[in-house]
């Protein structure tokens, strides 16, 4: 089984501190869980194709549920009655042997080279074991053979030269030992071994799946098996239809385990709160959201137009960014000043709940006004363990002696102070069904604004902005999209932008690779993640033209 999401503390192991997995190679499942054949439910036609008629059964099973409880917890029962009996056939006892012998020989005896390969090892059992008459000097070496007859000449020799007496010696496995994937296969039916459910997301303590149909006559013994084996898991839903709302969330059913869909989740170095069942969280995106988070500078504006519950807002602001962070979906809204307090970034992020469009042009107003300091004016995002340690450095230097006792720690005073920042530095914009269509709202931005803010004070301050090092004069778009013309995908995605920015000719965007045409300045296109076979997800980054803005 596989899973997306990391652990809250995860920290990967050093490469020479990594034990190899311990194979088990005694223990294939086919030959030590052999399928049960517990679990076939009397809802699949047995004279039909035997995908096709699961895929039916479940299905028909899946609406019934969805309308009426009482049969819902008739599947429900059936399923789990299912996974009783299976607890008890895959309570193991393997018929081994094992080699008494002197503790201060066994583990010379273990690494024999005749020997070593018969140990038994695996994942929980020991292979050297207490004596089973009691002897404190005694141990048991596990071997992984049910037959004595099947010991080397070298094998015997070695044993007898240490006075080891071969006895039978059996391995317990109960239910708990077993894996998810291999209490699958050896519960559902034959034909559904190829491709059984072996991945599922994490967002916190949530797990979900996206069961085929075939699946779904079986989906509560799925769900309740990845919630048993699963440690972090106390809720296990099935995605019940495809994300095209307009929200980007998704119905889903509760499998297995409890219904909080209160989510806490960990990326960047950041908590984010979500409601799972209300927001669009996907865990598969933190690559791609620590990409564009490394390109944002401290004191640089973002504008985030479709910012979710702020998987790059957050970050940003923590990096010291000035961050407006917007989404239409109300819940988003309110997890955003949640995650944005939680991660004490108040003071560098404002949320709003408006349409992209109209947030793009309430943006650049709302920055022109607010004229953000270009450089630190205080501790106001140091988080409260920095300010205790601050608080106690200060004093223990007052105890000392070697501060005064009214001092307070000071930033070194800049020598040329830095220019507040009016303008938005860069957009995000992570909405790829459509976002390339919200481009149009670029066209006359900066008319617009010059229409609030007077023609002349925006073109002294884009100017002045020529002459600073952390600043350009013109915002970057970073637009997330996808392309099913996977072929051609930088042609298709830059002909769709510059249609919704209405660019043609020489200042249009030109597609990286295109070799008739000059490359357009500060474009890339970067491969997100393939979302389906004939399906890509992008980000296309660049500057947006000054034609386009005062358009
Ligand atoms: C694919 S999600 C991305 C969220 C977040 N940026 C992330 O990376 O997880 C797209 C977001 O756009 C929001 N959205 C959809 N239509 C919108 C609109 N017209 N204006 C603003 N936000 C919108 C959805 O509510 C959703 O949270």
């Amino acid at each position: 089984m596989a899973y997306i999401d990391k652990p809250r503390f995860h920290k990967p192991a050093h490469p020479a501190r990594t034990k190899p997995p311990v194979k088990d190679p005694l223990l294939e499942p086919s030959t030590q869980v052999p399928r049960l054949a517990l679990c076939r439910s009397s809802a699949v036609p047995e004279d039909a194709p035997p995908l096709q008629s699961h895929a039916q059964a479940g299905i028909e099973m899946q609406e019934s549920a969805a309308n009426d409880d009482a049969e819902r917890l008739r599947q429900q029962r059936e399923q789990l009655a299912w996974l009783d009996k299976a607890r008890v056939a895959l309570h193991k006892t393997l018929p081994l042997l094992g080699i008494r012998v002197q503790a201060t020989q066994v583990s010379a005896l273990a690494r024999h080279p005749a020997v070593n390969g018969l140990v038994f090892r695996s994942r929980r059992s020991k292979h050297i074991n207490p004596d089973p008459c009691g002897e404190d000097a005694v141990r048991v070496l596990q071997l992984g053979v049910e037959d004595a007859s099947v010991l080397s000449p070298e094998a015997r020799a070695a044993i007898s030269e240490v006075h080891g007496e071969i006895i039978s010696h059996p391995v317990e496995l109960p239910y708990d030992y077993w894996t998810v994937e291999q209490v699958l296969r050896a519960v559902l039916p034959t034909e559904l071994e190829e491709g059984a459910p072996s991945a599922f997301a994490m967002v916190g303590h949530l797990a979900h799946v996206n069961l085929r149909e075939e699946y779904l006559a079986y989906r509560y013994l799925i769900g309740q098996v990845i919630l048993e084996k699963t440690p972090r898991v106390r809720t296990v839903v099935n995605k019940l239809d495809s994300i095209e709302t307009e929200f980007r969330v998704f119905a889903m059913e509760l499998l297995a385990g409890v219904p909080e869909y209160e989510a806490e989740v960990s990326e960047s170095n950041c908590v984010f709160q979500l409601d799972f069942h209300n927001v669009y969280w996907n865990s598969r995106l933190h690559t791609e959201h620590g990409r564009l988070i490394a390109q944002f500078q401290p004191f640089q504006v973002l504008a985030d137009v479709m910012a979710g519950v702020g998987p790059f807002a957050v970050p940003a602001a923590k990096k010291g960014a000035w961050v407006l962070a917007n989404d239409l979906n109300p819940h988003c809204y309110a997890s955003l000043q949640k995650n944005s307090t939680r991660n004490h970034v108040d003071a560098h992020l404002q949320a709003t709940c408006l349409d992209g469009r109209e947030f793009i042009r309430y943006s650049v107003l709302a920055t022109w006004n607010a004229a953000y300091p270009g450089e630190p004016t205080g501790n106001e995002l140091m988080s409260a363990r920095q300010k205790r340690k601050e608080k106690s450095a200060q004093r223990r230097a007052q105890q000392e002696g070697t501060a005064p006792a009214d001092s307070v720690p000071q930033a070194p005073a800049p020598s040329t102070p830095k220019p507040q920042r009016r303008l938005v530095d860069h957009f995000v914009m992570n909405l790829p069904a459509t976002a390339l269509e919200f481009l149009d709202a670029y066209r006359g931005l900066y008319t617009h604004l010059a229409s609030h803010v007077g023609r002349d004070a925006l073109d002294a301050e884009i100017e002045a902005r020529s002459g600073q090092d952390d600043v350009e004069p013109l915002p970057m778009v970073h637009v997330h999209c996808f392309t099913k013309d996977v072929e051609h995908a930088a042609s298709d995605i830059c002909q769709r932008a510059n249609a919704a920015l209405g660019l043609t000719g020489p200042e249009r965007l030109v597609p990286p690779g295109d070799e008739a045409s000059d490359p357009t300045p500060d474009l890339s296109l970067h491969l997100v993640r393939s979302v389906a076979p004939s399906k890509d997800m992008y980000c296309l980054s660049f500057r947006l033209p000054r034609s386009v803005l005062f358009a």
